[in-house]
C-alpha cells in the first residue's frame, strides 16, 4: 500500500471523526492502487500467481459448463436444440483466449489450488498445440450444430471431447 503524506487536509478530517477518517482513507489508497495498476499496468511484467490461477480456472469452467449443456442438448434431454452452435462457439473462443491464460508459469506458486501440472510449461508447444485442436473441433462443432445435422454434430461432440482428456491425462494433476 502506498504511504500519504499526513498534511492539514487529513488533520483536519481527522478532527471531524477518526472512524470516518480511516474509511476515506482506505477508498483513497485503494483508488490510489487503482490508479497505480492502469498507469503501470502495461508494463507490469507479471500477474499475481493466484490471480492468474483464477482466471484461468474460470475459463476453464466455461468450457465445462458449455461441454455440459452441449452434451445435454446432444442426448436430447434438454430442448435447446438452437442453442448449441452457440455454446460450441463459446468453447472454440474460450480456446482461443486459453493461451494468454496459461502463459504464465505459476508451478509452485500461489495458495490459489490449481491441477496444472509442471508440463503445461515444460511442452509449452505442445500444450498451445492442444488448445489449437481444442479450437478446431468446436468449431466444427459449431458449424455442424449451425447446419442442423444434429447426428454429424453428435459425433463431432465426441471429437472434441477427445481433446479435453488428452490435454487433462498429460497436463492435470488427478
Ligand atoms: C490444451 C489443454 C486443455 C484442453 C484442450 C482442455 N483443457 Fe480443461 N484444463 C486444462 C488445464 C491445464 C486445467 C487446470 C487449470 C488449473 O487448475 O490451473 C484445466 C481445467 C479444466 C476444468 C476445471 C476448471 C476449474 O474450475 O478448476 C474444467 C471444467 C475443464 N478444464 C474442462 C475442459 C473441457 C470440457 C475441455 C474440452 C472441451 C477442456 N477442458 C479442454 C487444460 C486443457
Amino acid at each position: 500500500m502506498p504511504t500519504f503524506a499526513r498534511g492539514p487536509f487529513f488533520e483536519r478530517l481527522e478532527a471531524t471523526g477518526g472512524i470516518r477518517m480511516n474509511k476515506l482513507v482506505k477508498i483513497i489508497s485503494a483508488s490510489a492502487v487503482a490508479g497505480a495498476v492502469l498507469v503501470t499496468g502495461s508494463v507490469m511484467a507479471e500477474t499475481e500467481p493466484d490471480a492468474a490461477i483464477e482466471y484461468r480456472k474460470a475459463l476453464m469452467a466455461t468450457v465445462g459448463g458449455n461441454m455440459k449443456a452441449s452434451a445435454l442438448i446432444i442426448k436430447g434431454q434438454v430442448e435447446h436444440k438452437d442453442a448449441l452452435a452457440a455454446h460450441a462457439r463459446g468453447i472454440a473462443a474460450a480456446a482461443t483466449l486459453a493461451p494468454a491464460a496459461f502463459k504464465q508459469n505459476t508451478h509452485g506458486m500461489g495458495s490459489e489450488k490449481t491441477t496444472s501440472n509442471e508440463n503445461v510449461w515444460k511442452d509449452w508447444d505442445k500444450f498451445s498445440a492442444g488448445l489449437k485442436s481444442l479450437e478446431t473441433e468446436a468449431t466444427k462443432l459449431a458449424d455442424l450444430a449451425a447446419s442442423g445435422d444434429m447426428a454429424a454434430a453428435g459425433k463431432q461432440l465426441g471429437e472434441v471431447g477427445k481433446t479435453c482428456k488428452a490435454c487433462h491425462d498429460a497436463n492435470r494433476d488427478k
